[in-house]
């Protein structure tokens, strides 16, 4: 090769990788637009620079956008690993980045009250859902029950039976069975004002209303007083249970037809599961959209649902499945992979642990229980072994996720500490979901200088090991809460994890 074709040939290479388009561009070039484009991981345009979503510290109550690295590029981590350094952040706005400014904020108060004081939805962690995209890290948007976003004042969104699409990369082993972790098309008032009014994805294991095959989860889509999974209101056979870790989820509707597509967003082709009529019941045909947009709730600001989001779209009009399939070339090519869910020094799994407080003046007590109230103790060499026993952990692999640890207790084995209604208990394994999601845990680098970790609460990453009143919790860094006060939050929620005293 003359060194001029090899100029022509980088050149080509150049070219090929600046035309690469981003999910929003390919649907335009199937002439059907985002009319709005959310995610906390990437661009989905690719001459896309803007802001990507919004942070606020802990520490100062200040907030940064956090925009991608380089234009269509994946969202810049670093950033806010260094504004979030050794304090909290949450994720306070997610752009829109079609232009039209349909931003998703923290969802008001509706048929159902969020948890914070005014009623509004709590928002996310910003650190619940770290991922890679082709190697380079990236958070999502981790929702635990009792968190929400939501627009009501969307521009250009699909009213009435106007045709829209949409589709949402979503973690396909985070799901519950409440209501309802929906991304998409809702009532502008927080209530529900019927059938009809709602063409939303939804992911779960709800069986209330609609399902699929198997025990699920399902993709299914709220049309609003229902879970829908095809014609037929309650089970469409066509509609799989999914396990994927990165799943693409895909609602369409269009005047007497709506479709239901899915695949693995880490590899391979979409599927169809359901493609044919509006429901079988009154008030899904015509439809009755009204055009807000949601994540994390119901049209009613329900708010029960766990799951988590990493990017996702609203069209205008309804696109076509090769359109569908080409983005789902370009999600698969910008290769989401897990992380790992901890940081600071590693625990060793199967060695007995102790935790010692660091909060100034407290700071001869360990987390330690008395029957099944997990408290503080003032633990020493001298103390009786049944105190050293009641202070000392063998760590566990988490047994709600194999990427955080569980704690058992060394003088009740079986039992673990888990986390009810935010107060830590022991209680004996049950082998349930629920159980091992809520003695799930994921130790990171301490939030203060004294301890060596901060243990967060893996279903509700914004809560942390916290004593409180010499009694466990997991507490969020303020809050509704009396065990939530930000004053002292980084000392009470920091301990230095050492040998086990048993
Ligand atoms: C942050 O704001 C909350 C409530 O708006 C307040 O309770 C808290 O003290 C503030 N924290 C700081 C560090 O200013």
């Amino acid at each position: 090769m003359t060194s001029r074709s090899l100029l022509l040939a980088i050149g080509l290479v150049a070219t090929t990788s600046l035309v690469a388009a981003g999910p929003c561009d390919i649907y335009a070039s199937g002439n059907t637009p985002c009319i709005a484009a959310h995610s906390t991981t990437r661009a989905l345009y690719n001459a896309y620079t803007g802001a990507l979503y919004q942070v606020k510290r802990g520490s100062d109550n200040t907030t940064t956008n956090i925009a991608p690295k380089s234009a269509g590029g994946v969202a810049n981590a670093a950033a806010q690993d260094s504004f979030c350094a050794s304090t909290t952040c949450l994720i306070t706005i997610i752009y829109d980045q079609s232009g039209r400014e349909n931003h998703l904020y923290q969802a008001p108060p509706g048929g159902f009250n969020g948890p914070d004081a005014n009623g509004y939805d709590n928002f996310a962690s910003a650190i619940g859902a770290p991922v890679t995209l082709n190697g380079q890290k990236a958070y999502g948007v981790f929702i635990s029950p009792g968190t929400g976003y939501r627009n009501n004042k969307v521009s250009g969104s699909a009213v009435g039976d106007q045709p829209e699409g949409m589709y949402a990369v979503l973690d396909g082993t985070h799901y519950n069975g409440a209501c309802c972790f929906d991304y998409g098309n809702a009532e502008t008032n927080n209530l529900d004002t019927g059938n009809g009014h709602m063409e939303a994805i939804y992911y779960g294991d709800n069986t209330v209303w609609g399902s699929g095959s198997g025990n699920g989860p399902w993709i299914m889509a709220d049309l609003e007083n229902g879970l829908f999974s095809g014609v037929n209101v309650k089970n469409n056979a066509g509609d799989p249970s999914q396990s994927a870790r990165f799943l693409n989820a895909i609602i369409k509707g269009e005047p007497g037809r709506w479709a239901i597509r899915g695949g693995n967003a880490a590899s391979g082709s979409l599927s169809t599961y359901y493609n044919g009529a509006r429901p079988n019941a009154n008030g899904y045909n015509p439809m009755s959209k009204e055009g807000a947009i949601i994540l994390g709730i119901g049209g009613d600001n329900s708010n029960g649902a766990q799951g988590t989001f990493y990017e996702g779209v609203m069209t205008s009009g309804y696109p076509s499945d090769a359109t569908e399939n080409s983005v789902q070339a370009n999600i698969v090519a910008a290769k989401y992979a897990t992380t790992s869910l901890t940081s600071g020094a590693a625990l060793t799994v199967g060695k007995s642990v102790s935790l010692k407080v660091t909060t100034p003046g407290y700071d001869t007590r360990y987390l330690a229980h008395s029957g099944s109230t997990v408290n503080t103790q003032v633990v020493s060499s001298s103390s009786s072994t049944a105190l050293k026993q009641q202070a000392s952990w063998t760590v566990r692999t988490g047994l709600g996720n194999s990427g955080c640890l569980s704690f058992e207790s060394v003088d009740t084995p079986g039992s673990y500490i888990r986390h009810n209604n935010f107060a830590l208990l022991l209680n004996a394994g049950d082998g349930s979901k629920q159980f091992n999601e809520d003695a799930t845990f994921c130790p990171q680098t301490s939030l203060n200088s004294a301890g060596t970790h901060s243990i967060r609460a893996w279903g509700y990453p914004t809560r942390f090991f916290r004593h409180y009143s010499n009694t466990g919790y997991i507490a969020s860094n303020g809050g509704v809460h009396t065990f939530d006060a930000a004053t002292s939050f980084n000392n009470d929620a920091s301990f230095v994890v050492g040998a086990g005293f048993a």
